[in-house]
């Protein structure tokens, strides 16, 4: 019998704009279509198609993940692979979607160690459901009840799937999980693929790195308790002759803000497999009897368009899908941020003054950062204590929220919920909350401990220290920092084989407060910031509304940030600050509209001292943020096509992004530095509608003399744009307005 089950991941599709998503949603059938007979399950979706099935043992195995074929075409009926020799058995060589480990040397997703000191575990497939779109599959061991669910939700535009796995104590006593994953990946059989990820440190995130997938495994990983900036948990696998705009990619993410590993092997008969979920490092899960032990969903997706495409899509299912304010209808503000302005030097004159100036420049939203609650003058003392400093503040933070309502910008606050200073209040009334081992040294990071929020007492008195800031204050926006990693994890007010349930449980507790925190107040919105772009990943992003990429805030710098950045997330929700020059990074000089043009390319904020702005100045950053706000729709909903690279080996730089309904394009250009006469390389557009015309105007600089005001997509494709750009760290931008059909 074969049962065809319509699913979407979608829940907020709005097809009013007539967009590349909506016309990939209209022309997929999205569908998860079941055959009972062959216990095979295939899910097409946008351009892709997935299939897999239980075999002759009752396996589950991967059957095919690729372009999307004809729904006449099946691949195969699963078959255990044959072992490849007496070290190299049947169960190491076939595709498992899951793999138990009992017997094998890849990478496993379940490792159990039962109270009797039983470790082999060996799940075979024994039913399936469907509910709200999702498909869950079941497996259960050959004699412990121990049960596994597998689950797969799919977008209908982007194809991209999310799996996860539930795992179940039914036997009536509890048992440890050594590691647990969320689903592996095969792709095909070969050896030509080439891995793309992302590293970096505090104030150089985002580096870009590309190296051949070879036998052996990759382990990318953070054991850091959060998320970190060393790996991003985002990982490409792409064919060696594929490019930015051609060729097969395998593309994902994992949606967790904890310690988490992705493993990219190529095993012994050649098979490429990618695992990720909770890093299994220091990891041990005790789970009850009655209990289930949730993996993080590991979100993956396939385009034959090349690296470009699997960004885009992976910003599509960001943006239309897991951001929880649909940004389609809420556009992202331009923000001003004291920061770097007032360091912790805030109190009600300096930040009024400062509302003033940012006001009348174009900002829509005024946030406070770090300085006005507790003794909080510098990074010693204060964290922990969230009420406003009564020196700094001595009417509590009405005037200032009053002032910057009546300037018709929102308020936003800067907080570290999940910190504390041993300098405050709440430590020494609660020295016990933090991560510790009992009788050994508590290490400090800014002078900084990491509340264990995994407790029940601490989730309480963070979730009601923010209900209190946004019940008592009309507060429109957190910025919600957290400026460390673990380091001594330990949880002592429970039994030492609970302990290191810490890993999840401290994260679960910091999804619900964000959950919590939204429900009762549905129009706070959140920004995702941990010194810098630490904590930026798929698990967030489903509970925030924009992420801080990089403390390193040098225009120039940003460039090659910003381009590692959207290799996995969208420009929308990507905050980018202009700030004072030269920078307090790098100590270079760059001009102010180079400076806005870099930070234009993403969610535009401005985090200078504007009280020491010229009026020049001032006049400048006016018109930018006018232009800005006239192409925000395109950049932070649109198409993102990364035209060169900052990291190509070129001196320049070019991003073009492309309205959903291709109606309107910005182009953004940079030229580090001019070397021997060269002129600026063409550039030949993309992703416009090639018979419409499209006018030309500069934002900033100009095109060649011979270049026209107006003419087709086709043409400035074709024949594309000469820019005058000539020195050092020079920048230009245009914007093609398409003329309505
Ligand atoms: C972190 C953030 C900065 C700023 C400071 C405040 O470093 O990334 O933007 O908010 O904390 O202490």
């Amino acid at each position: 019998m074969h049962r065809r089950f319509t699913t979407s991941l979608r829940y907020s599709v709005c097809l009013a704009t007539l967009s590349a998503a909506t016309a990939l949603a209209q022309r997929s059938t999205e569908a998860i279509h079941v055959d009972d007979a062959n216990h095979v399950f295939r899910i097409d979706a946008g351009d892709t198609t997935y299939e897999f099935g239980a075999n002759e043992e009752k396996r589950l195995q991967t059957i095919y993940w690729g372009e999307r074929l004809s729904e006449q075409d099946h691949p195969q009926t699963p078959k255990a692979a044959p072992g490849m020799s007496s070290f190299d058995s049947s169960r190491n060589t076939t595709p498992q979607e899951f793999v138990a480990w009992g017997g094998l040397y890849v990478e496993p997703n379940l490792k159990v160690t039962f109270p009797d000191g039983n470790r082999d575990l060996d799940l075979r497939y024994i039913d399936y459901s469907m509910r709200n779109g999702v498909l869950s599959v079941q497996m259960k061991d050959i004699s412990l009840s121990i049960l596994v669910t597998l689950q797969y939700k799919v977008d209908d535009a982007t194809g991209i799937m999310g799996r996860r796995a539930l795992i179940e104590n039914r036997t009536d006593k509890p048992f440890i999980v050594e590691s647990a994953s969320s689903a592996t990946w095969n792709l095909p059989r070969g050896t030509n693929y080439i891995l793309r990820y992302l590293s970096g440190r505090w104030a150089g995130e985002w580096t870009v790195n590309d190296q051949n997938v070879k036998p052996g495994k990759v382990i990318l990983e953070s054991r850091r308790g959060s998320t970190g900036s060393q790996n991003n948990p985002w990982f490409s696998v792409r064919k060696n002759d594929t490019a930015e705009e051609n060729g097969d990619v395998w593309f994902g993410g994992l949606a967790w803000s904890g310690s988490w590993q992705i493993a990219i092997e190529e095993d012994a008969v050649q098979q490429v497999r990618i695992t990720g979920g909770y890093n299994p490092f220091d990891f041990g899960y005790h789970l009850k009897p009655g209990a289930t032990l949730e993996t993080p969903w590991f979100y993956a997706g396939h385009t034959s368009h090349g690296l470009g495409d699997a960004s885009r899509k992976m910003h599509h299912l960001e943006m239309d899908t897991l951001v929880p304010h649909a940004p389609r209808e809420k556009l992202r503000p331009v923000l001003y941020n004291s920061w770097e302005a007032t360091d912790f030097k805030v109190n009600e004159a300096g930040q009024k003054a400062l509302a003033e100036k940012a006001a009348a420049i174009g900002a829509e939203r005024f946030v406070m950062d770090d300085g006005w609650f507790g003794a909080r003058n510098n990074d010693h003392a204060g964290l922990g204590d969230w009420a406003v400093n009564p020196h700094k503040f001595p009417n509590g933070l009405k005037p200032l929220i009053d002032k910057v309502h009546s300037l018709h910008m929102d308020f936003g606050i800067w907080v570290e919920p999940e910190m504390v200073n041993p300098d405050s209040d709440l430590y020494r009334k609660h020295p016990d909350w933090i991560l510790n081992f009992t009788g050994r040294p508590r290490t400090e990071g800014r002078n900084q401990l990491v509340l264990n929020l995994a407790r029940e007492d601490v989730r309480e008195y963070i979730s009601s220290s923010l209900d209190k800031l946004l019940t008592e204050n009309d507060i429109a926006f957190f910025k919600w920092d957290y400026n460390r990693n673990w380091s001594e994890p330990g949880w002592p007010a429970v039994a030492p084989d609970e302990q290191k349930n810490v890993y999840v449980d401290f994260i679960r507790n910091f999804y619900g407060i964000l959950e919590e925190l939204r429900k009762k107040h549905p129009n706070v919105e959140i920004e995702s910031c941990s010194g810098g772009g630490s904590r930026v990943d798929l698990g967030v992003i489903g509970l925030t509304d924009e992420v801080w990429p990089s403390d390193n805030t040098d225009a120039f710098d940003r460039l090659r940030i910003q381009n590692g950045f959207s290799q996995a997330y969208a420009p929308g929700i990507m905050m980018a600050w202009v700030t004072d020059s030269p920078t307090w990074v790098n100590q270079r000089t760059l001009s102010l509209p180079y400076r806005f043009l870099s930070s234009m390319q993403g969610s535009l904020g401005i985090g200078a001292n504007l009280t020491k702005f010229t009026p020049e100045e001032l006049d400048t950053s006016r018109k930018m943020i006018a232009e800005y706000k006239n192409i925000r729709e395109t950049v932070q909903r649109g198409d993102l096509y990364r035209l060169i690279s900052p990291t190509d080996g070129s001196e320049a730089s070019v991003t073009e992004s492309v309205s959903r309904d291709r109606q309107q394009a910005v182009l953004f250009a940079f030229l580090h530095s001019s070397t021997e006469l060269y002129p600026y390389p063409r550039i030949f557009l993309r992703g416009l509608d090639p018979d419409r015309v499209y006018a030309l105007r500069a934002i900033e600089g100009k095109a060649s003399s011979d270049t026209p005001t107006s003419a087709t997509g086709s043409y400035w494709m074709h024949r594309g744009i000469d820019v005058e750009l000539r020195g050092d760290f020079q920048a230009t931008a245009f914007v093609l307005q398409g003329a309505s059909h």
